[in-house]
């Protein structure tokens, strides 16, 4: 057997074992989002409201976390604050390794958006996408900065499957804020749509 021929026998065993996995890693994740969203088929009772005036914060490069700040903001009758960062992250095919590069790195993006008053508001959600298992650089530039002293905050994720940290490196950020139970959600196809609303509802009465 020529050198050429066991070279392209190793790639094509590579890419048949990692094919295998990713569509195994699709089911595991596929199953655990049916058995998870089941309880969310049925419709909750309606938002009682109880959570006062709601502004939702939230940072989105691909719009799944937008997707469900509106949600939630349409349910609680909320405001909508989007942060944007100063620079755009390009989509680029690295993309992923810039941004692990810059976690590490402690390199978090600057601001663009002036920071929003948030004095009047009872309840302030804060979501954001999960970026290598843990909160996406933009919010953690964003906690950096902003005192949420005293205030009652939400956090919220999205992510493929996994959180990873989220939720206590968000603690961790927002210290002087009286802190609830956050929620996560995964992505998932438009089937899922309803189950989503009825967990969001589920979510906001029992916070
Ligand atoms: C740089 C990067 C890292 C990511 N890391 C994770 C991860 O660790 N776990 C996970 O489940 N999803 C991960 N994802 C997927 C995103 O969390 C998910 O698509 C999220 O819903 C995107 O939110 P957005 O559409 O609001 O930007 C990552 C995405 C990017 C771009």
């Amino acid at each position: 057997m020529t050198m050429m021929k066991l070279f392209l026998i190793i790639i094509g065993v590579l890419i048949i074992v990692s094919g295998a996995i990713g569509a195994l890693h699709m089911y595991r994740v596929s199953v655990r989002n049916r058995t998870e969203m089941a309880p969310y088929t049925v419709a909750s009772t309606a938002y009682d409201g109880h959570l006062g005036k709601v502004l939702v914060i939230y940072y989105s490069l691909t719009e799944h976390t937008a997707a469900i700040a509106q949600e939630i903001a349409r349910q609680t009758q909320g405001d909508l604050f989007r942060i944007q960062t100063q620079k755009t992250i390009n989509r680029y095919p690295w993309f992923y390794l810039t941004l692990k590069r810059q976690l590490d790195m402690k390199n978090y993006p600057t601001i663009a958006t002036e920071f929003p008053d948030i004095s009047t508001y009872d309840t302030i959600f804060v979501g954001a996408p999960v970026w290598w298992y843990t909160v996406a650089t933009p919010m953690l530039s964003f906690l950096n900065q902003f005192d949420f002293k005293g205030k009652t905050i939400v956090p919220f994720s999205t992510q493929g499957s996994n959180a990873g940290t989220f939720f206590a490196d968000f603690e961790r950020k927002a210290r002087q804020a009286n802190l609830k139970q956050g929620a996560s959600f995964n992505n998932m196809g438009s089937e899922y749509d309803g189950a989503v609303r009825n967990k969001i509802t589920h979510w906001l009465n029992q916070i």
